[in-house]
């Protein structure tokens, strides 16, 4: 007997929408072929929201959250806020607000390359074959949650990094139980040569580690951690670290799996699962039908597993993923010219060649 879970789609803005729609097919084809029974709903976030109710997070779209088994999103953001820091209002509120409200503080963005994308990335073949990173990235605090300042005169400003204790424990178990079923081996990087909430969070960790004997753990500083991200992929296994450290050392980790279009995400915490692709809105592709649907199916692939334990159901979306590519399929941020026999497909195109693989 096949389970019944109801599953929130949050679009969100720019690519989000053209990608997420593959994810949700992805979904729906796997729960025919499995006689599984998903109920989608949808809702609104972001620049879309702003335009239609004012608030990037309108409460009717949190309280579908809470109601929800699982939640698959698309991608927030728009250049008008960018180009205007002076926007009270702005779209990544609603992505942050929504983080906090559910509780999601364990961050899971895992970096494997397909053996077909080696030439995608620009790094050298060589450095990235076998690289497999787990990336545990604290997603409620530090200096995104922190006190936000403006002086009066509006010369100065500050963001508070702040991190309490019980907030690194249980980052820091969650990604030592991950390590204890991969390659045993643990990176927390942290800045603790210089912050006073890296010393923290570095003795937080220290103490976690007792209870882990099994795993070999290295501390490491952000800077360092950036460098051997790209001069030797292969030494990590998993990684766990802050929010803004791990904002930006997965942006960088995306080039280890050939492009950002390729990563999925999952953030969870005690309950309600989220996923959603490390891309943002590219509102300069938006609308065209170019966007890779790639990383909106493997997280749609993280939600089977994570959230619902459907384990095979993962493994055959990852499947279908890998022969996609192995047939020569590629989104235009994937394509290469070492590539024998490659076609390079839209949005839509890519989406139905891997629905074909599913079946
Ligand atoms: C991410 C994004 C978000 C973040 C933005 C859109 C607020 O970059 O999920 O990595 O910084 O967390
Ligand atoms: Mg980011």
């Amino acid at each position: 007997m096949g389970v019944e879970k109801k599953i929130l789609v949050i679009p969100g803005d720019g690519i989000g929408q053209e990608v997420t729609s593959w994810g949700k097919r992805v979904l729906e084809t796997i729960a025919e072929n499995f006689k599984h029974k998903f109920t989608f709903d949808e809702g609104i976030m972001g620049h879309v929201a702003i335009e239609a109710t004012g608030n990037p997070l309108p409460d009717e779209t949190l309280e579908k959250a809470r109601k929800s088994d699982a939640i698959l999103f698309g991608a927030i953001g728009h250049a008008k806020y960018d180009n205007d820091p002076t926007l009270k209002v702005r779209p990544e509120q609603g992505l942050l607000k929504i983080r906090k409200e559910l509780g999601l503080y364990a961050n899971l963005r895992p970096i494997k390359l397909f053996d077909d994308l080696l030439h995608a990335s620009s790094i050298k073949p060589e450095i990235l074959q076998g690289a497999d990173i787990l990336f545990f990235r604290e997603l409620t605090g530090d200096v995104y949650f922190g006190e936000k300042k403006r002086s009066e005169d509006r010369s100065s400003a500050s963001d508070l990094m702040i991190y309490h204790k019980y907030e690194v424990e249980r980052i820091a178990r969650r990604a030592y139980e991950a390590a204890r079923t991969r390659r045993k081996k643990l990176c927390s990087v942290d800045k603790a040569n210089v912050l006073e909430a890296s010393r923290l969070w570095r003795e937080v960790v220290q103490e976690i580690a007792k209870e882990y004997p099994d795993v070999e753990t290295e501390h490491m500083f952000i800077d360092n951690a950036a460098m051997q991200l790209i001069k030797d992929p292969k030494r990590f296994d998993v990684v766990v670290t802050g929010n803004l450290f791990g904002d930006i050392l997965t942006d960088e980790a995306s080039q280890i799996a050939g492009s950002m279009g390729m990563l999925a995400s999952a953030s969870v915490g005690d309950t309600i699962g989220f996923y959603e692709p490390i891309h943002g809105s590219a509102h300069d592709i938006a609308g065209k039908g170019l966007a890779n649907p790639l990383a909106s199916i493997l997280s749609a692939a993280l939600l089977l597993d994570i959230s619902f334990g459907l384990k095979d159901e993962a493994q055959r979306v990852i499947r279908a993923v890998d022969a996609t590519l192995r047939q020569g399929y590629r989104t235009m941020d994937i394509a290469t010219k070492q590539t024998p026999n490659q076609f390079v497909l839209g949005t839509d195109a890519m989406g139905a060649k891997v629905l074909d693989n599913l079946n």
